[in-house]
């Protein structure tokens, strides 16, 4: 047989691609349900800040962002994760095909955002990463919260997976210089090797940042309950 490994796999990654791209489309509302509880997610996160606002305490959300996971994104995922390549296989293995992600100013609103939404009685919390308490190697710091929430449509009601990212400020700031420089396939090595080092030692500025402001915070509040 000719050597035709690389393009045999190629061939058979092309038809799962082609395969998978029909079945979708013939899933009725397979992608709405991730858009409707993505933005049931954003319709909450933004309640619970004007909730917030209007009992007169400081907001705890600066931004609250969505994205739905690209077809080609969800491909990749199942390839690279060794999932089978079905819509069955999506809905239970992927977690971030409806991904919210929140901006707060300081870490205790990170967990006070957090803790409010899984009160609710409907989400069903599936897993809590906590970054901030125990940051990555390269120094990445973020709550993630992986969830469940009901959807309910025309084909009928059901639990759709999403996960929540929560982070400082500070935290997004670091990490979307950290995503960039991921992204930078071709960079040199060495170069590569010095910003990772570098990012690592930000990572720990960034966190101290926090962590003083969060002090800062506490002591003005404390002084004006005491006015
Ligand atoms: P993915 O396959 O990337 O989804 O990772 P995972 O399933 O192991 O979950 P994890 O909690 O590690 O990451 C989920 C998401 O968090 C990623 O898709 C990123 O958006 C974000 N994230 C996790 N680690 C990092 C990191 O080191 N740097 C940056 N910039 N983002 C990260
Ligand atoms: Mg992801």
């Amino acid at each position: 047989m000719p050597n035709t490994g690389l393009k045999k796999e190629h061939m058979v990654d092309y038809a799962e691609y082609m395969d998978l791209r029909a079945k979708l489309e013939h899933t009725p509302g397979f992608f709405h349900y991730y858009r409707f509880a993505m933005e049931d997610l954003e319709t909450r996160f933004s309640m619970l800040n004007e909730y917030f606002s209007l009992a007169g305490e400081q907001n705890p959300i600066v931004d609250i962002r969505t994205r739905l996971k690209t077809f080609d994104s969800i491909f990749e995922k199942l390839k690279r994760r060794g999932f089978p390549v079905t819509v069955q296989s999506i809905t239970e293995n992927l977690y971030d095909v409806a991904g919210v992600r929140v901006i707060c100013p300081f870490i205790d609103d990170v967990y006070r955002v957090a803790d409010t939404l899984l009160k609710q009685e409907d989400i069903v919390l599936i897993e809590k990463k906590d970054y901030i308490m125990f940051p990555k190697n390269n120094g990445y710091r973020s709550l993630h919260l992986l969830i469940e929430l009901p959807v309910v449509l025309p084909p009928g009601r059901r639990m759709i997976k999403a996960e929540v990212q929560l982070r400082t400020i500070a935290m997004e700031f670091w990490a979307n210089l950290e995503h960039k420089m991921r992204y930078k396939r071709d960079m040199d090595p060495v170069l590569l090797k010095g910003i990772s080092d570098e990012l690592k030692e930000c990572a720990v500025i960034s966190n101290e940042l926090d962590r003083r402001m969060q002090q800062i915070h506490y002591r003005i509040e404390g002084e004006e309950e005491e006015e």
